[in-house]
């Protein structure tokens, strides 16, 4: 599939999205969706890949929903095409490690895509916000449950009423984003931090991912069993094995994802 509002670029593991519409502030029109679902969902299923960074450009990473494209739309059509529900899952549910780099504007659809990723560094640029109400919506891909998740009640409430922005230092103190880097830094820190990771054994990291999320969607005594029983199966594998021989034997690891 050629695409014209995204890039994409593999290296040593790494799969790098960069959402494109940099005239709309990388606005998430029908294409864009359509063309993110396929990129995700193809590296998702790609063993050249083991980790994938989504980016936009310095102004935004993405400023929500294309609205010009949901203006004339009535409750029956949103309705009946579900409009702006459909192929998110391949974000969502991607079993990979997902990372969004946030410069600039993440507001509406922009943040509820930043927050389906398991992990957000921003650029000291960044903004993020959920103004949907001022368009006389709310947000519509999670933002009310993952915001309420990330940074609590009061907080998610405040940012969904008031559309206020919230700026990267607070997004780290409150838990929204994982660190901070200077903008210029950005994509270079995030590359990085996203080639450490696809160095780790891949099977270990799609466990990691299963478990973590488990702690959104279960009690604890299930998350805590299901860590266990995650923990033993790794015994199975191959790179457990190499990554114990390699520790005892003084020498890097070579993990195979077997
Ligand atoms: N949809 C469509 N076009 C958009 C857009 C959006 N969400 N955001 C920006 N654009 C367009 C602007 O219309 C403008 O186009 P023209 O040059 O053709 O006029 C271009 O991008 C540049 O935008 P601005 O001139 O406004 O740039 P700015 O830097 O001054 O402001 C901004 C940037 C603060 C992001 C501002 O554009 C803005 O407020 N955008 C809308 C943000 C918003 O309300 N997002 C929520 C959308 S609804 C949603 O996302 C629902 C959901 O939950 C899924």
């Amino acid at each position: 599939m050629a695409y014209t509002c995204i890039k994409t670029d593999v290296n040593d593991h790494v799969a790098l999205i960069t959402l494109d519409r940099p005239e709309a502030r990388n606005a998430l029109n029908s294409t864009l969706i359509g063309e993110l679902a396929d990129a995700v969902a193809r590296f998702d299923a790609d063993d050249a890949v083991r980790v994938m960074v989504l980016t936009g450009d310095d102004k935004a990473f993405a400023a929500g929903a294309d609205i010009t494209e949901m203006r004339e739309i009535g409750f029956v059509e949103a309705f009946k095409r579900n409009i702006l529900m459909e192929r998110w899952d391949a974000v969502a549910r991607a079993r990979k490690p997902t990372i969004a780099a946030v410069a600039g504007y993440a507001l509406g659809g922009g943040c509820e895509l930043a927050m389906m990723c398991d992990i957000i560094y921003c650029a000291d640029s960044a903004k993020f916000g959920q103004p949907e109400i001022n368009l006389g919506v709310l947000p519509a891909l999670g933002g009310s449950q993952r915001l309420t998740h990330l940074v609590g009640k009061s907080k998610a409430m405040e940012m969904c009423l008031s559309g206020r922005f919230m700026l990267a230092e607070e997004a780290e103190r409150s838990g929204l984003a994982a660190r901070v880097f200077p903008a210029a830094d950005l994509l270079d820190e995030v590359l990085k931090i996203a080639g450490k990771i696809a160095e780790k054994p891949p099977l270990a990291a799609l466990a990691v991912k299963e478990c973590v999320n488990r702690a959104y969607d279960s009690t604890l005594s299930e998350g805590l069993l299901f860590e266990k029983r995650m923990f033993h199966a790794l015994f199975g594998t191959e790179d457990k094995r190499e990554g114990m021989d390699a520790f005892v034997e003084n020498r890097s690891a070579q993990f195979r994802g077997k």
